[in-house]
């Protein structure tokens, strides 16, 4: 019997009640269904500011552990808000630790744009030309807009409409087939 797959869920906010967050949290909620095991990586924070002079053996501890969690991982999923038309700092920070190390070459990745109709268009232009340099696999089909009113949102932090959650096991099911080269 096979491996079940392991998504990566990347959120790009370090928000307390980030609505990003909960997207991913709800997509973990629903993996099993989906046939792949979820891991919300929380290393975001703890990230080192990216200097190339550090980006050579060892590595600090919190970039080999983003990059192990990457090279585990069958595809990663990125859910991001938008700041200043761009990504946050944080998260491209991240980004920028991916670029030096092999692990997301070729590896399927996707993203939920949680933000409003019409909104967070900057914010994945950016993910698109920075994966474009990492060398990922963006999974197009995988690719949704799911905007998150912040009051459908419950007590356990999690999204309960029923389409919502379908559409992010439908995500998470593309990018474990496409990680193991089923189409
Ligand atoms: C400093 C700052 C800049 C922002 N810039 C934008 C923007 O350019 N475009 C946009 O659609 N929303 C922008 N927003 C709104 C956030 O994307 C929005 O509040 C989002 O829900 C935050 O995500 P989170 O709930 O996961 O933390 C900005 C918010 C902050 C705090």
């Amino acid at each position: 019997m096979s491996a079940v797959p392991v998504i990566l869920l990347l959120s790009g906010s370090l928000r307390a009640g980030s609505t990003n967050e909960t997207v991913l949290r709800t997509a973990r909620d629903v993996a099993s269904a989906a046939r792949v095991r979820a891991v919300l990586y929380d290393g975001l924070a703890g990230l080192p500011h990216f200097n190339p002079d550090d980006d050579t053996e060892p590595l600090p501890p919190a970039v080999a552990g983003l990059r192990a969690a990457i090279d585990a991982a069958a595809g990663i999923l990125v859910c991001t808000p938008e700041y200043a038309g761009t990504l946050p700092g944080a998260f491209k920070n991240l980004l920028d630790w991916t670029v030096g190390g092999t692990e997301i070459c070729d590896k399927p990745v996707a993203w939920v744009n949680a933000a409003a109709p019409g909104r967070g268009r900057g914010a994945e232009a950016t993910l698109r030309t920075v994966l474009g340099y990492t060398g990922a696999h963006i999974v197009e089909p995988a690719c949704v807009a799911i905007p998150v009113d912040r009051g459908a949102i419950d007590a356990d932090g999690l999204l309960t409409d029923p389409e919502a959650r379908r559409r992010l096991g439908s995500v998470l099911g593309l990018l474990a087939a496409s990680g193991s080269g089923r189409p």
